[in-house]
């Protein structure tokens, strides 16, 4: 079995994710044996071809994740490597680098983690969740900055098999990705320290009904790092684009920084706080080798990089930090 997570489960037994363990036993074996992906048996294929290598470290407080082996690969194992991780293609989130072999993504994603990271809670001995982690890029970043344990979640099976590509010489026995959405998680987990969402938000039809997941997930007291695409504008405002937002044709809210902050609180959070406000550059998001096709510059308009194609305004990000309170009923309006 490739898609392996029994040591992940076998480790939730004494911890304070105890609770978890027969539920997310059952929904991983399910969500495993009826996948509906008919790409799944091609990338798995392309993982059982990658070269079998001796246990390898992993730098995880570096730009790319890099895997350091101190013999070096023989060129027959290095062609190896190269075919089965370009059959793994598109590789969106990065970089990485395998023994020398660089993984140059379309996203520059350590440009996001050098304007989240300086603000987090310390990290050390921290469990977190990383919701919609994409291949684990993010989750090595915080295993690196001191985290105990990383879980991440993301339906996208693609970016499963390359962080089980990843772990194939890493080894990690603290970080696993699973093929999984927020919503589907086992409700009430209250158990994380941190949890992250990270480029979800604007993915979701029902934000405020992801904000209540995300603070179910967290313990009292915990953490929320919340990223997302924004909007210039007081409280009370929020682009729904009539029909695609650069390019992407599953874009819901784009709320203000105010408008969030606002979301954030009414959904119990406290100390919310916007601690990072960018605009997406060309340099962050790209056309790359080992993502092909098209990327940011295709989805800008041409005489108005400020505008998307649609005449919407340009990605811009914000970074939120909240907590969940520490006790007491949350205040609910019942209507
Ligand atoms: C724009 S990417 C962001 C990836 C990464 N967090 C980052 O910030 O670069 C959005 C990711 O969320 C995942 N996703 C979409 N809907 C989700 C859901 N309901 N629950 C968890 N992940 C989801 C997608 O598969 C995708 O990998």
């Amino acid at each position: 079995m490739l898609l392996n997570y029994d040591d992940l489960l076998a480790g939730l037994a004494d911890s304070p994710l105890a609770h978890w363990e027969t539920p997310l036993s059952v929904q991983l074996h399910e969500r495993l044996q009826q996948h509906n992906n008919g790409n799944l048996p091609r990338f798995l294929d392309a993982l059982s071809r990658l070269p079998d290598l001796p246990a390898s470290q992993l730098a995880g407080d570096a730009s790319a994740v890099t895997l350091l082996n101190p013999d070096a690969l023989d060129d027959a194992r290095q062609k190896q490597l190269e075919t089965g991780l370009r059959a793994l293609m598109p590789w969106r989130k990065g970089p990485f680098d395998f023994f020398g072999l660089t993984i140059d993504s379309e996203w520059r994603c350590d440009l996001k983690w050098a304007r989240v990271a300086p603000h987090l809670a310390d990290l050390h001995g921290r469990t977190v969740l990383d919701v919609g982690c994409g291949n684990g890029y993010y989750g090595w970043r915080m295993l690196g900055a001191g985290a105990r344990q990383v879980i991440g979640i993301d339906p996208s099976w693609l970016s499963v098999v390359q962080h089980f590509a990843v772990n194939r010489y890493a080894r990690h026995a603290r970080h696993h990705v699973l093929p999984l959405t927020l919503e589907s998680l086992t409700p009430e987990l209250e158990a994380f320290d941190t949890v992250f969402s990270m480029g979800v938000l604007y993915h979701r039809r029902s934000p405020l009904d992801h904000l209540e997941e995300l603070r179910q997930a967290l313990r009292p007291g915990g953490e929320l790092v919340l990223e997302t695409l924004v909007v210039e504008g007081e409280q009370g405002l929020a682009l729904v684009p009539p029909g695609r937002y650069a390019r992407m044709n599953n874009v819901w809210f784009l709320p203000s920084v105010p408008t969030l902050i606002q979301w954030c609180e009414k959904m119990g959070f406290e100390d919310v706080r916007c601690v990072d406000q960018s605009a997406t550059t060309v340099q962050e998001q790209r056309v790359t080798n080992w993502k092909r096709g098209q990327s940011l510059a295709d989805y800008l308009d041409p005489d108005n990089p400020a505008r998307t194609v649609e005449g919407h305004p340009a990605p811009v990000r914000a970074t939120l930090l909240a907590r969940r309170p520490e006790g007491g009923r949350l205040q609910r309006y019942h209507l």
